[in-house]
């Protein structure tokens, strides 16, 4: 099983702020882009950086300044909207895609509704957010999607991932790592993860 889990007490601290059921609708949407926010920092660490020449106050200088590929974030609506501001504050220039899919409760197989990426999509390094990979089958769904278009540096973002979840997006799609909070202990009959934080796209909109 091959997952990356951000370890940080920053993350740690609000992400059990968002699992506790009595935390309100405005708090949890404002973890939520808090951790985006602090998780987007590690998801970023290889970006490719090349030299560039900058003239300072004092002299001429040799600087970094990130190369390679622009980024696009596509959020798997709903919940995913919720990462959407936390990694923008890091990488403001970036291109947003959107695509919707909800789980059927009977099969908790993903249903699409809606699919609208950035028109250059092949060209960028797409971070793909949700916050919950449960049984992995709308990550992996949302992940074929972009690579129908061409895309072919991929990652996925999520805060809560069960073990069923991590295996199916590994097995599907081997090269795309995955970053996650917490890799939580299981699914539950209904799919939800435990202990997770429940329905986070309900929980986000208010809408349970
Ligand atoms: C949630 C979540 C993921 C999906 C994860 O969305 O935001 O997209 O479930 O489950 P999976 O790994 O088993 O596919 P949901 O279907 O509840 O839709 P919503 O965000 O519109 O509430
Ligand atoms: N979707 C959620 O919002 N929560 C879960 O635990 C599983 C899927």
């Amino acid at each position: 099983m091959k997952i990356n889990v951000v370890r940080h007490p920053l993350i740690e601290h609000k992400l059990s702020m968002m699992r506790d059921k009595d935390t309100n609708c405005k708090d949890f949407r404002q973890l939520l882009k808090e951790i985006s926010l602090l998780m987007a920092y590690e998801v970023t660490r290889d970006l490719p950086l090349e030299d560039t020449i900058i003239e300072t106050p004092m002299t001429t200088f040799t600087g970094k300044m990130l190369g390679g590929r622009s980024i696009g974030v596509v959020p798997i609506l709903r919940a995913g909207l919720g990462m959407v501001d936390g990694v923008m504050e890091l990488v403001p220039s970036a291109k947003i895609g959107h695509i919707g899919c909800y789980r059927d409760p009977d099969t908790h197989q993903p249903v699409e509704y809606y699919c609208k990426l950035p028109i250059d999509v092949d060209q960028r390094q797409i971070i793909v957010v949700d916050p919950m990979l449960a049984t992995g089958g709308s990550a992996a769904m949302a992940i074929d999607f972009i690579k129908k278009r061409g895309v072919t540096d991929i990652k996925f973002m999520c805060l809560v991932a069960a073990p069923e979840g991590v295996m199916t997006l590994n097995n599907a799609h081997p090269d795309v790592p995955i970053f996650a909070a917490a890799l939580d202990e299981r699914l539950n009959e209904q799919a939800y993860i435990i202990p997770g934080l429940g329905d986070a796209g309900d929980r986000l909109f208010g809408t349970k």
